[in-house]
């Protein structure tokens, strides 16, 4: 009986070493991940979903460009763009105007943006 179980509480317990295995590094790599940048991500977000009206020559009734960094940070900063997006589907003023609601993914990526202090 004895020479049976030892191998397997050897096992047992290698496995519980390997669990243990934290490095710095791996912490760190999720946090970097976790910035957001309007470069690699807010730009093209609202590239595909608002600049058909909030283009460089703003159309349909747009009243401002959306097309620059600085563009869409006066917009989240002065023209409230994050309550516009997350408003209700088809609630009044929700953007993108006559639209689908953006995923819940991309919202939130615009207001961690906002929180993290608008990275470029
Ligand atoms: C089909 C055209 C169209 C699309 C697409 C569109 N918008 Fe608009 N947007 C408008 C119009 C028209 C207005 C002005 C009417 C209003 O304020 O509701 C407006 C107004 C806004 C305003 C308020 C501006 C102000 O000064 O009050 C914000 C912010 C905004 N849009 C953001 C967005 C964002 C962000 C997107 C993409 C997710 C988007 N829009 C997509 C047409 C559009």
């Amino acid at each position: 009986m004895k020479t049976k179980l030892f191998p397997v509480i050897c096992i047992l317990f290698l496995l519980l070493l390997s669990c243990t295995n934290y490095s710095e590094s791996d912490l760190m790599d999720s946090s970097t991940q976790a910035t957001i940048t309007y470069t690699n991500s807010i730009k093209s977000i609202i590239d595909n979903n608002c600049n058909f009206c909030h283009g460089n020559i703003s159309s349909n009734g747009a009243p401002m460009s959306l097309t620059s960094y600085q563009n869409v940070k006066d917009a989240v900063l002065s023209r409230g763009l994050i309550d516009r997006i997350s408003k209700a589907q088809d609630a009044p003023g929700m953007m993108p105007y006559g639209g689908t609601r953006l995923p819940q993914s991309n919202i939130d990526q615009v207001i961690a943006w906002k929180n993290t202090g608008f990275t470029q």
